[in-house]
């Protein structure tokens, strides 16, 4: 696995998982996925809203985005909430579902965060390299995602 997936980071990862209130804790991973990753231009949190119809934003790392509010299956973060499974577009040129943040964005991967075991935010990551993500990134972010469902 490449280094930058280090378990380190992952151990960082859990230290700022503390009594904190939850958004403090999500953008303090937005900051440190973005500035630690070099293919990660864009991170940010979506939530589940009280009525499950649509994804909210919260905290994120990068460029401003119109998209603060997505229903449930626009979208390739609609889409993630809609089947409450990864989803990695290697290419967004290709992807008819998708809504586009900004037009340097070439790739995009969401990772489900589970509730219960049912969906209930996600982590969206947003790249401006073609295919840049492999196996490791699902694994890395699996296990991030799955560190923060006590949060929810
Ligand atoms: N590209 C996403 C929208 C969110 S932005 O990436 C921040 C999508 O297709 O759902």
């Amino acid at each position: 696995m490449s280094n930058i997936f280090s378990s380190e980071l992952i151990s960082e990862i859990e230290v700022l998982i503390d009594s904190r209130e939850r958004d403090l804790i999500l953008q303090d991973i937005s900051n440190i996925l973005k500035d630690r990753v070099s293919h990660y231009d864009w991170v940010g949190f979506y939530t589940l809203t009280q009525d499950g119809s649509a994804l909210e934003l919260g905290p994120y790392a990068g460029k401003h985005t119109d998209h603060t509010t997505i229903p449930v299956g626009k979208g390739v973060c609609g889409q993630v909430a809609e089947r409450n499974e990864e989803m990695v577009v290697q290419d967004v040129s290709t992807e008819a579902n998708y809504l586009s943040c900004s037009i340097d964005v070439q790739s995009e991967i969401v990772v489900p965060i589970e509730k219960d075991g049912a969906f209930i935010s996600q982590i969206d990551i947003d790249s401006r390299s073609l295919a840049p993500f492999t196996e490791a990134d699902s694994i890395f972010l699996a296990k991030i995602a799955k560190l923060l469902e006590p949060l929810f």
